[in-house]
């Protein structure tokens, strides 16, 4: 592995005692994921963690480890495991004592990765997973970079961004079926909402 990208060790007795809901967030490149999850932020008071976004802001401090990173996200391809976990672990761990549960959005995007953060942190207590066409995908996307600025808001990226959510997302979803929640997002936000919301009322119910 590159420097700068290797695995970090933590505490994690405060997530593990923690029992806070924890709800994965999946779904293509331009699924929506942050326009609903902004939703619930909003409804249930959760902690949102971006994947995404955690991975640019590293990127944008500067640091050796951001500059290796920017070059996999250019390339639309998944940084690694060890990468994508630590930065998720600090946030959570940063965030435990005053979260009411953490929504993990564009995590795990491969197998490897929910089963070591099941093995690792806490078990997920429900997955919203968006589908949407590729070829909606693309089009909210292209739409977005005309204002987003993001490295990966490019007809290339996005075709690389979208191959590589079609070769690893099938596994995630088959092992963690029992889990998961699919949502028609080609719709209005707000009636992928509704949806959304009838999914985390039986979460609500349930703790
Ligand atoms: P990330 O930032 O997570 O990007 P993504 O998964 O490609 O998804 P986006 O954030 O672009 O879209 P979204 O689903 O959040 O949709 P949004 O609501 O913004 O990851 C970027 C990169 O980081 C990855 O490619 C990878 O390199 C790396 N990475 C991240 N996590 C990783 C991990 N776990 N492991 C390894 N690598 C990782 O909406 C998109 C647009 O559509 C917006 O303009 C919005 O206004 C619009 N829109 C949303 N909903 C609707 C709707 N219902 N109707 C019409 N328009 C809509
Ligand atoms: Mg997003």
């Amino acid at each position: 592995m590159a420097a700068g990208l290797e695995k970090k060790e933590y505490d994690l007795t405060p997530l593990k005692e923690s029992n806070l809901p924890i709800i994965w967030v999946l779904g293509g490149p331009g699924s929506g994921k942050g326009t609903q999850c902004d939703k619930i932020v909003k409804k249930y008071g959760f902690t949102h963690l971006s994947t995404g976004d955690l991975l640019r802001n590293e990127v944008q401090s500067g640091s050796e480890r951001g500059q290796k990173l920017n070059k996999i996200m250019e390339q639309g391809e998944l940084v690694p495991l060890d990468a994508v976990l630590g930065l998720l672990t600090e946030a959570m761990l940063a965030n435990v004592t005053s979260s009411k549960g953490f929504l993990i959005d564009g995590y795990p995007r491969e197998l490897e990765q929910g089963l070591t953060f099941e093995k690792q942190i806490a078990e997920c207590s429900i997955i919203l997973n968006f589908d949407v066409s590729p070829a909606t995908m693309t089009n909210r996307l292209l739409h977005r970079a005309q204002t987003s600025g993001r490295v990966d808001d490019n007809e290339e990226t996005i075709k690389k961004r979208l191959d590589t959510f079609t070769k690893h997302s099938k596994p995630v979803i088959e092992h963690f079926c029992s889990k998961c929640k699919k949502i028609d997002a080609e719709r209005d936000p707000t009636e992928i909402f509704k949806d959304v919301e009838a999914c985390l009322e039986t979460l609500q119910a349930a703790v």
